[in-house]
């Protein structure tokens, strides 16, 4: 399958500006090249684009109506980037997900088989449009997707994502509202401390292994905040006590021997913040990861 690069430089789910340069930081730091190196055919598409919106009516969620235009967008180019390859989302705040999400898991449906969701992050995004004390819609993708009420004006959901499906790890920073709703819900939450006492490969395997026993699409969404910020300071919600690049790096090993990844984001890096493009390149590197570089191959499974 060919790899798929498409911007997404979605810069509303949140009032600090940046993360609309992400796009190009991942051009100049080498995406295309990383991927073609491993020997996969590369195809950049260029950024998409929203139609036109109308002014907000009210000062928050902030961005509203922008964010509704970018949804929109990124759900069908979502949809019809998954009839022609594996695409990379090259992100673009977290909001973006919940266009790229749905559109996968419409594309999902027309060929009969279940979505899943790695969601690589030190938040749940789980708010709702209401729940959300930021007012930044970048905290409620997850609740888009899955279906929950409160999203208004927003395309309908035709096809949530259901919550057993999803696997989220990294956790850090989880507002009570978002614990309590999700504590209602199959998914499934790692945080760190999940990580430091049992390690990364064991929660990861366990999922893998349902997604390929139902024959399921993995759509993947990195936000850079999974990441500790001492390796990854691009990013505007930094939370300290991070994914290591240790860890990081054998996440994404262990996508690519799954051979399960059908799809990913690369979100929230925001270049403006970055220290000579260190977390864009680190970026670069987890995603050529995911897509099969390695020092020495493994002989078994990962799960
Ligand atoms: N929960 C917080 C909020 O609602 C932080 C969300 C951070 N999300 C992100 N994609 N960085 O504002
Ligand atoms: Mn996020
Ligand atoms: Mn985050
Ligand atoms: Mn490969």
């Amino acid at each position: 399958r060919s790899c798929l690069l498409l911007g997404a430089p979605v810069d509303s789910g949140k009032k600090s500006r940046g993360c609309l340069m992400g796009p190009d930081a991942y051009r100049t730091a080498g995406l295309a090249e990383s991927l073609s190196d491993l020997g996969h055919d590369v195809r950049d598409l260029g950024n998409v684009c929203p139609a036109p919106f109308a002014p907000d009516t009210a000062p928050l969620p902030h961005a509203l109506n922008e964010t509704i235009a970018w949804t929109k967008a990124l759900a069908e180019a979502a949809q019809e980037a998954m009839t022609q390859g594996l695409p990379i989302f090259m992100g673009g705040d977290h909001v973006l997900a919940a266009g790229t999400v749905s559109g996968v898991a419409n594309y999902a449906a027309t060929q009969g088989r279940p979505l899943f969701v790695l969601w690589l992050d030190a938040h749940t995004d789980y708010h709702t449009p209401q729940s959300t004390s930021s007012g930044n819609l970048h905290g409620t993708p997850v609740a888009y997707f899955t279906g929950r009420s409160g999203f208004e004006g927003f395309p309908p959901v035709a096809n949530p994502v259901p919550q057993e499906n999803i696997c989220m790890i990294g956790l850090r920073s989880v507002d009570a509202a978002e614990h309590d709703a999700l504590q209602a819900t199959e998914i499934r939450t790692h945080d760190m401390r999940d990580i430091d006492e049992n390690g990364i490969v064991k929660p990861l395997a366990a999922f893998l292994k349902d997604v390929a026993a139902q024959n399921g699409l993995l759509h993947v969404s990195l936000d850079v905040d999974f990441l500790d910020p001492s390796v990854a300071p691009a990013v505007g919600t930094t939370v300290p006590g991070g994914a290591t690049v240790r860890e990081a790096h054998l996440v994404m090993e262990m996508l690519h021997d799954s051979g399960l990844l059908t799809s990913m984001d690369l979100v929230e890096l925001n270049p403006f913040l970055d220290e000579r493009g260190r977390t864009a390149s680190l970026m670069v590197d987890l995603a050529a990861s995911a897509l099969g570089r390695r020092v020495f191959d493994r002989p078994t499974r990962c799960f």
